[in-house]
């Protein structure tokens, strides 16, 4: 082995010890750079004879191209090594699950709401809202609450610290009776002076507030108010109606309703709505569902309309009750606690 061999595979194993490019070049400038080992051989032909410079310049050529060649071989080695390491790192697992982004789902008491209004609406009732800071007006006065009498503390209202533009106290509605004479009133002006009028049907589903708390009062809850007005509206009617909506709302015909006398300053007769279930957990129990009653003669004077002609009914049922009965629920608050655990069970 001359000594040009011996150069060509000190470069060879030098390159083959390089594990990054910086190294490589590094290890370059030995063989090939400024003072390098080859162009020091090349400085030395300087010194030979023509004839000597012929071979020994072939010679020193030949290993210089092929240090170069191993320079190249090495360099494109490690530039592999980088890009498969890279690729590596970047992989992705196609065969992993995706990272999900949470999915909402609507509140059970909104999808209660909806049930509600789904089931009256096939039965013609228009569904309205309202206004849930209230004049003391439509809270109390339309609904045949005389001022100052005991009965408006029946509600233990919130009131608000500020009067309308007319200086009638504001409040957070009681209960969602106020609606009904809100609606009917601009039913009846729409139809004034016209020989018909066709019937009043609505329900308004919405919050409510009273001063109350505990597992089943919360100080805002939610109730539906149902109307029913017309020439020739009877307890009957009331009484099949919500038979049909109770048995849709459970969707079964195992159930019982009662109509308990009650009071309402709005109402005469009034009645206390009870089902009970016939099947399940919850067999053999009453369970209070809605106040009702027939419009009294004084409420539908204040709807603008004349109580010789025009008769009706009227429910305000507990939607949050009947969520809960409807969904095995035990406690009232775990509707608004916002928490999770619970809500996400009703997706
Ligand atoms: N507003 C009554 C309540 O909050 C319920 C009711 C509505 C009673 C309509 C009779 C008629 O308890």
């Amino acid at each position: 082995m001359n000594d040009l061999d011996q150069l060509v595979q000190a470069a060879q194993a030098d390159f083959a010890l390089a594990e990054a490019p910086a190294d490589l070049e590094n290890a370059k400038a030995r063989y090939l750079g400024k003072a390098g080992r080859l162009t020091e051989l090349l400085k030395g032909l300087a010194t030979l004879t023509p004839e000597e410079k012929k071979t020994r310049g072939a010679d020193i050529n030949g290993a210089k191209q092929r240090v170069e060649a191993a320079l190249n071989t090495r360099r494109q080695a490690l530039a592999d090594a980088e890009l498969a390491s890279q690729l590596k790192a970047e992989s992705l697992d196609v065969t992993l699950p995706g990272r999900k982004r949470g999915v909402g789902s609507m509140h059970p008491i909104t999808r209660t709401m909806e049930r509600i209004e789904a089931i009256f609406g096939s039965m013609g009732f228009d569904v309205a809202d309202g206004p849930e800071i209230e004049t003391d007006w439509y809270s109390f006065t339309a609904l045949n609450n005389p001022e100052n009498h005991p009965a408006r503390s029946m509600q233990d209202t919130f009131y608000v610290d500020m009067k309308d533009a007319e200086g009638r106290w504001l409040n957070l509605r009681p209960h969602t009776s106020p609606m009904q004479v809100r609606y009917a009133r601009a039913h009846a002006q729409k139809y004034a002076g016209q020989a018909h009028m066709p019937d009043i049907r609505v329900i308004v589903p919405g919050r409510t507030y009273r001063v109350d708390s505990d597992a089943t009062h919360s100080p805002m809850f939610h109730q539906v108010e149902g109307l029913w007005v017309g020439e020739n509206v009877s307890f009957k009617d009331l009484k099949s109606m919500y038979l049909d909506f109770i048995q849709a709302f459970f969707e079964t015909t195992d159930l019982k309703l009662r109509f308990r006398p009650s009071y309402f300053p709005f109402t005469e007769p009034s009645a206390e709505i009870d089902i009970m279930f016939e099947r399940g957990p919850l067999t053999g129990r009453w369970l209070e569902v809605s106040g009702s009653g027939q419009v009294h003669p004084q409420v539908i004077r204040n709807m603008g309309l004349d109580p010789e002609r025009y008769i009706g009914f009227a429910f305000g049922s507990g939607i949050d009750r009947l969520a809960m009965l409807r969904y095995g629920v035990n406690d009232l608050r775990l509707y608004f606690e916002g928490d999770l655990r619970f809500l996400s069970q009703f997706k």
